[in-house]
């Protein structure tokens, strides 16, 4: 006969041995940050998640647009016209960078190089 004991053992350490990076990943410092979020207005330019997914290649598009082609045209959004622009745009709702961009992008090591030219509001 098999030696159950003994494989039921080695069976049992090896899935513990695979759930330890799921134990650690649960590490409260790890948690998505908290975002201040705009008390000034319910939506942003795209919905939510697109937002969160896209964010940059839309501020990409509108910076291309308006430097390189010369279309500084607002976008028109639920009857709604954006400038489009960081800091007229972004940055009139989202009034902390601080709070909202920053602590997202650190959270995901990304730094954006935007703030070497354009102004970030007063906090
Ligand atoms: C008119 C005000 C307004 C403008 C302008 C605006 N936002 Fe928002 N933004 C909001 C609101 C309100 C929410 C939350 C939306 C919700 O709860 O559905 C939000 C959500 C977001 C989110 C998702 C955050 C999360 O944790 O889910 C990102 C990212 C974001 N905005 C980035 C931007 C960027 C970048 C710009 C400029 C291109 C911008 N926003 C322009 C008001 C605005
Ligand atoms: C919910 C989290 C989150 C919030 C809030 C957020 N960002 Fe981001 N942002 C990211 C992530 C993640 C990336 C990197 C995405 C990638 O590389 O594909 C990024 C990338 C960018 C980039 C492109 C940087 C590069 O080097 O390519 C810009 C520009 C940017 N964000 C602007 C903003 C601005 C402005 C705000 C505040 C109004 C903001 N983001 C808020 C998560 C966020
Ligand atoms: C080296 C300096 C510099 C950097 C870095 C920079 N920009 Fe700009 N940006 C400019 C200048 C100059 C203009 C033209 C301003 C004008 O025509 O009013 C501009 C215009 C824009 C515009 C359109 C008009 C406006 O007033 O907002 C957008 C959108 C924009 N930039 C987004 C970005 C984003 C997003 C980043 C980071 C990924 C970035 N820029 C990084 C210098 C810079």
């Amino acid at each position: 006969m098999y030696d159950r004991v003994k494989i039921s053992t080695g069976l049992l350490v090896v899935v513990l041995l695979v759930l330890i990076p799921f134990f650690y990943n649960n590490d409260a410092s790890k948690a998505a940050p908290e975002l201040t979020m705009p008390t000034n207005a319910k939506a942003c330019v795209l919905p939510r998640a697109e937002m969160r997914a896209k964010h940059m290649q839309l501020l990409n598009t509108w910076r291309d647009e308006v430097v390189r082609k010369g279309d500084s045209r607002p976008v028109l959004v639920d009857g709604k016209e954006y400038p489009k622009s960081l800091q007229l745009n972004c940055m009139e709702c989202h009034t902390s960078k601080v709070n909202f961009c920053d602590k997202c992008h650190n959270y995901s090591s990304v730094r954006p190089y935007c703030w070497d030219c354009h102004l970030a509001p007063v906090e």
